[in-house]
């Protein structure tokens, strides 16, 4: 071994400035990453919460707060690659974002969705839709998820398969006893037994059921329903040839090809930039 790697200098780290209390007392730590002995960044990385997750809650109070904590020369906010996340390929793929992005629960119940339309033999697109039907609560946003996600792989699916993930969010909510679906169950947890679906969701629902791709969308909400068996394993890479026929992968992949929807996949790549 060389001498000069045995006499390197000590680390030159430099611990920042103390966070002030109330941030502290908020429990907004969860938003900063310390810096680490890296020699890549030794500044403190700050993520502001987005909007969308923290309007009607108390960090909404915070935002200032976390505002003035730039002004800190050993302080920044997140851009770029979160270091607590996987880091993903130049032209990233479909897979990439469910193995490296989505968590596991929303991708198990995309697998086991898409797995149980295949074992009902449906035809491969409803098994496409299944696949994706609920991309933007695992990647992007929870509210009008239907919408969000029909725009998301709007570009790269056929226009049936977009239309039956946007009329999955309502339908949802509506029985259809000539094919056997009933309300869920897991719905009466989720918000209480006496939720009424607003007027804007009655109306999809009722423009969806007279739409000549309904049945499309219905098959969606039907093995939405049995797909939360935590001991079957599904695989991706069952699904290798059906997103191949299925999703028109851009060569220069998610979020980079210039498609009106190719922001939501950057979002979704660095899901914690300040801008
Ligand atoms: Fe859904
Ligand atoms: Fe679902």
């Amino acid at each position: 071994m060389s001498e000069a790697i045995t006499t390197q200098p000590p680390s030159s780290r430099v611990l920042p400035h103390e966070l002030p209390a109330a941030l502290r007392d908020a429990g907004l730590t969860n938003w900063i990453r310390e810096p680490l002995d890296d020699a890549v960044d030794r500044r403190r990385r700050i993520i502001m919460p987005p909007a969308a997750a923290t309007i009607g809650t108390p960090a909404s109070a915070y935002q200032g707060a976390l505002l003035a904590e730039s002004r800190h020369p050993d302080t920044v906010f997140m851009m770029g690659d979160n270091p607590a996340l996987p880091a993903m390929p130049e032209r990233p793929v479909l897979k990439d974002f469910f193995m490296l992005r989505f968590s596991p629960i929303a991708r198990t119940h995309l697998l086991q969705s898409a797995r149980v339309a295949r074992e009902n033999g449906l035809d491969e697109k409803v098994i496409m839709a299944c696949l994706v039907h609920d991309i933007a609560i695992a990647g992007l946003l929870s509210a009008n998820h239907g919408y969000w996600g029909a725009q998301i792989v709007g570009p790269y699916v056929d226009e049936e398969v977009a239309w039956a993930i946007e009329k999955h969010e309502a339908l949802r909510y509506f029985p259809d006893e000539s094919v056997g679906y009933t309300y869920p169950e897991a719905y009466i947890d989720y918000f209480g037994p006496e939720y009424t679906p607003p007027e804007y969701i009655r109306r999809e629902h009722e423009a969806a059921r007279r739409h000549r791709w309904y049945m499309t969308s219905r098959l969606i909400t039907i093995n939405d329903i049995y797909s939360f068996d935590p001991n079957v394993v599904a695989d991706f890479d069952d699904f290798e040839d059906v997103v191949g026929r299925n999703f028109r992968q851009p060569s220069e992949g998610l979020g980079f090809d210039g498609s009106p929807v190719a922001h939501m996949w950057r979002t979704m790549i660095w899901p914690n930039n300040f801008l």
